[in-house]
């Protein structure tokens, strides 16, 4: 499979059987997204909450492309409410998709549409496409079951926050990092507003002064997992 990096929490991934994936889509409004709303195309997206900053486009591109929308049971409800067509899913449950399989995992964090309506838990999620598992933390801060997490499932790349404010910041999520185990770790969720900048090096270091690999992603960057 490959993973593309939108900046923010926005991520395409392509699986090797051709079918595309979106996760947390925020482009139009997002000063760091290397693409429009408008370019990409989408099998499913996968939201791990309702704030503005990860339904993003969602709803226009599945309209679009008639997506199916993989959430918690609260915004599928609320995607269908819309006239899209979604699969409900609540956290700890796992289902097998044509491309792989999706968990949800809890975040700590809140979740309501940009029109105010309630959208159920924010979430974290593994996804797991051609043999490799990706855990996508959401927005959230740093909390101890992220150890069990890691021990349930062997995770290959790790997508967490650090521009803080929000979510966690660059200490927090080092030690998230530490908590989980994956393989690789990616910093997301910096940079995008003032308010959540940070220093994606840093962390860098500081995760492989644990003996962990990270990647600093650049903005529209793909690579093979
Ligand atoms: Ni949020
Ligand atoms: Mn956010």
């Amino acid at each position: 499979m490959k993973l593309k990096y939108f900046s923010h929490s926005a991520f395409q991934i392509t699986a090797n059987s051709g079918k595309v994936i979106l996760i947390d889509p925020f482009l139009t409004g997002n000063p760091t997204a290397p693409v429009t709303a408008e370019s990409v195309e989408a099998d499913f997206i996968i939201l791990t909450h309702a704030h503005g900053d990860h339904i993003g486009d969602a709803f226009d591109i599945a309209k679009r492309c008639d997506s199916l929308i993989i959430a918690v049971n609260e915004l599928a409800d609320y995607a269908i409410s819309k006239g899209l067509k979604a699969h409900n899913m609540h956290i700890g449950g796992s289902y097998n998709f044509e491309f792989g399989k999706v968990k949800f995992t809890i975040a700590h964090h809140g979740s309501m549409t940009p029109d105010g309506q309630y959208a159920g838990e924010p979430a974290g999620v593994l996804i797991t496409v051609d043999g490799k598992t990706i855990y996508h933390t959401g927005d959230t801060g740093l909390f101890y079951d992220m150890k069990l997490i890691g021990e349930m499932n062997h995770i290959d790349y790790m997508l967490a926050p650090i521009g803080d404010n929000f979510t966690m910041g660059i200490d927090d999520a080092v030690k998230a990092v530490e908590l989980t185990n994956p393989d690789v770790a990616i910093p997301i969720h910096y940079n995008t507003f003032p308010v959540i900048e940070a220093d994606p090096e840093e962390f860098k270091k500081k995760v492989e002064a644990l003996g962990i690999k990270s990647m600093v992603l650049a903005y529209g960057q793909e690579f093979e997992l």
